[in-house]
C-alpha cells in the first residue's frame, strides 16, 4: 500500500466504500504505530465523522476500521488495545438499532451509570479474594453498559457470559470485550441459550414489556432456571413509562396490546409476590427506572 502523509496527501476523493476502507486501514495503522503512515486533516475528519456520527448512515465503516485494527496490531505484533470507549459512537449505534428494531431494543438510550450501579450491585456481594470463582450472566447486553459494570466488579478468576441477539450490537460487544479471556459473547436469543451450569448472578436488560406475554413468562422462568440456588437475578423496568404507554393504548383502542400488557404485569407481580424482591429506584436515568433483585433459594 502507498504511504500517504500530510505533505503528500491523497488526491481529492469521492467517498465510496473503497476510499473509506482505505482511510480505516491507514487510521488503524497509525493507531498501531506503523511508521510513515499518516492521515490528512480531511481524512481525520472523515474518520471522526464515520466513527462518531455516521453509524446511522454507514455502520459498515466501523467494521472496516475494526477489522483493519485487528490486522494492523497483529502485523506489528502488538496486542489490540482495550476498546477505547466512545460514548457518542455507542449512543448513536444504540439509537440506530432502536430505529431498526424498536420492540426488541426497547429503549432509545443506553442505561445511565446510576442504573448500571443499581443493577450490578450483587456482583461483588459477599465476595472476597478467596471466594471460589463465580459465574455471571448478562442477558440483552445492548452496547454493554451492564457488561462493563459487571466486569469492573469481577475478579480475573470469575466468568461472564453475555447473550445478545442483535448482530450489530454483538460486533460492538466483541470489540469492547474480546481482550478479556473470561468474557464470552453469545450472539443468540436467550430462548436458545442452554448453558451446562447455572450462574451466581444474572443481570438482564430484556425489554419484557415489549414481548408477547407468553415470552415474558418463559423469560421469567428462564431467569430462575439460570440462577443457582443462593444466587440472584435482576431486571429493570421503567417507573412511569409503561403506565403512560398503557394509557395511550387504551385511548387509541389497541385492545390486544393492552390485554397483553395486563398479562405481562400479572406475570411479573406473581413472581414478585413469590420472591419478595429488593427494589432500588433510580431516578437519574432516561427514563427513571427500578432495578429489581430476586434471590433464588
Ligand atoms: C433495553 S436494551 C438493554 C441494553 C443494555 N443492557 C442497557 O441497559 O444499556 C435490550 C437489549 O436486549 C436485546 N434483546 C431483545 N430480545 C432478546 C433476546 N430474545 N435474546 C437476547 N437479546 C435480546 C436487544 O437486542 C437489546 O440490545
Amino acid at each position: 500500500m502507498s504511504v500517504i502523509s500530510k505533505s503528500n496527501p491523497l488526491p481529492p476523493v469521492s467517498l465510496n466504500s473503497n476510499c473509506l476502507s482505505d482511510i480505516a486501514t491507514r487510521k488503524a495503522e497509525t493507531d498501531a504505530g506503523v511508521e510513515g503512515v499518516a492521515l490528512t486533516y480531511f481524512e481525520e475528519t472523515v474518520h471522526f465523522t464515520c466513527t462518531h456520527l455516521l453509524y446511522i448512515f454507514y455502520p459498515a465503516y466501523e467494521q472496516f476500521y475494526y477489522e483493519s485494527q485487528v490486522d494492523a496490531f497483529a502485523r506489528t505484533g502488538k496486542e489490540l488495545p482495550p476498546y477505547v470507549n466512545s460514548w457518542l459512537g455507542e449512543g448513536v449505534l444504540f439509537i440506530h438499532r432502536f430505529i431498526a428494531s424498536p420492540a426488541s431494543i426497547g429503549s432509545i438510550f443506553p442505561s445511565s451509570s446510576f442504573l448500571v450501579e443499581a443493577m450490578t450491585r450483587k456482583v461483588a456481594d459477599g465476595v472476597n479474594p478467596k471466594t471460589a470463582p463465580r459465574r455471571y450472566l448478562d442477558i440483552g447486553a445492548g452496547t454493554g453498559s451492564f457488561t462493563a459494570g459487571m466486569i469492573a466488579k469481577m475478579r480475573p478468576q470469575d466468568h461472564l457470559d453475555v447473550v445478545e441477539f442483535d448482530p450489530n450490537l454483538c460486533k460492538l460487544l466483541q470489540r469492547r470485550f474480546r481482550h478479556l479471556p473470561n468474557v464470552h459473547i453469545h450472539p443468540i436469543s436467550i430462548f436458545d441459550f442452554h448453558p451446562k451450569e447455572r450462574y451466581d448472578v444474572v443481570v438482564t436488560g430484556l425489554p419484557l414489556n415489549n414481548f408477547a406475554s407468553e415470552d415474558v413468562k418463559r423469560a421469567l422462568k428462564q431467569y430462575v432456571d439460570l440462577t443457582r440456588p443462593g444466587g440472584s437475578f435482576c431486571y429493570f423496568e421503567y417507573i412511569a413509562l409503561p403506565k403512560i404507554a398503557q394509557l395511550v393504548r387504551c385511548l387509541f383502542g389497541c385492545e390486544e396490546a393492552s390485554k397483553n400488557f395486563t398479562r405481562i404485569e400479572e406475570a411479573k407481580l406473581k413472581q414478585q409476590e413469590q420472591f419478595g424482591p429488593e427494589i432500588d429506584s433510580v431516578y437519574l436515568n432516561m427514563t427513571p427506572a427500578r432495578a429489581i433483585h430476586f434471590k433464588v433459594s
